[in-house]
């Protein structure tokens, strides 16, 4: 079921996030009603994708300053003679892909990444396809108890033991990676449950990829309650699944979901440009 607000079609993509906006051409110079609109849409589903746009890389590059900075990522490879925009490039001889496993980019910075931007250059014929999970509706669903309990704690996060001394082997560099390890030293601690600035909700703000422990604790001890926390947010009543067409662009919140992108297309080329925009401290109220 299609809703209206303005001239935005909004199609949900499941129960608890994302959503598709139709009448959009963001090539076009957007009003500031419109993008207030669109904010609007993307507070309320976290993700949201728009089908069928044709963007050069300058238009997706004015179209993510108009949410804040860009972010020019430190480790993946960039576009020629755009360095804002990152290429997430899987070619057929690839085995890895980009963002495989449960993560939520950027957790690793002290000002961790707001949105992810991702355009769709070249899609596979079949597979690609993205899920995204609400860490609004992990934190809501845990008990009382837990939440009483996590309210008060800070987790550590870090981005050595992925993209550090030691981690960049040749595989990984082939798929799109830069070998850029003296980057990965920035480790950041935020708390686990937070208030999400923009729509005063609160998402729990750990993930497997990026999270190495809790504040006070050893990695060791706060392994059980984050595999707990991993397990419970992770379920698929929380998730949506966006496939991706050619001309796609799809932008996600950060501070309110985790996305994995499915490597189930071996043998097939899939050519994506990602522009994130920096975000603010994080903070529990
Ligand atoms: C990522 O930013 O983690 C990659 C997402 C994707 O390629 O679908």
């Amino acid at each position: 079921m299609s809703s209206s607000s303005s001239s935005l079609r909004i199609q949900p993509l499941s129960g608890t996030l994302g959503a598709e906006i139709a009448g959009v051409n963001l090539a076009e110079p957007m009003s500031e009603r419109l993008f207030e609109e669109i904010r609007a849409v993307f507070y309320r589903y976290q993700v949201i994708c728009f089908r069928d746009q044709k963007l050069t890389p300058e238009q997706q590059i004015a179209f993510a300053q108009r949410w804040g900075t860009i972010n020019v990522n430190r480790f993946f490879a960039r576009l020629k003679d755009y360095p804002m925009v990152a290429e997430i490039r899987k070619e057929p001889e690839h085995k890895l892909n980009i963002g495989a496993d449960w993560h939520t980019d950027h957790s690793y910075d002290t000002n961790p990444a707001f949105t992810s931007i991702l355009y769709a250059k070249i899609v596979p014929d079949f597979g690609g396809d993205t899920l995204f999970a609400s860490m609004y509706a992990a934190y809501e669903t845990l008990s009382k108890g837990m939440k009483e309990t996590l309210s008060s704690m800070n987790a550590r996060h870090s981005s050595r033991h992925v993209f550090g001394y030691g981690t960049t082997d040749l595989e990984s560099r082939k798929t799109g990676r830069i070998n850029n390890p003296r980057q990965a030293t920035q480790d950041a601690v935020h708390p686990v449950v937070i208030t999400h600035p923009g729509s005063g909700r609160k998402a729990l703000y750990v993930n497997p990829d990026f999270t190495v422990g809790f504040e006070g604790w050893t990695d060791e001890e706060s392994k059980p309650l984050l595999e707990y926390l991993y397990k419970h947010a992770g379920q698929p009543k929380f998730t949506c699944r966006l496939s991706w067409t050619e001309g796609t662009l799809a932008m996600w919140d950060n501070r309110a979901t985790w996305h994995c992108a499915l490597n189930d297309y071996h043998g097939q080329r899939r050519v994506m440009h990602r522009i994130t925009v920096e975000g603010e401290p994080l903070s529990r109220v």
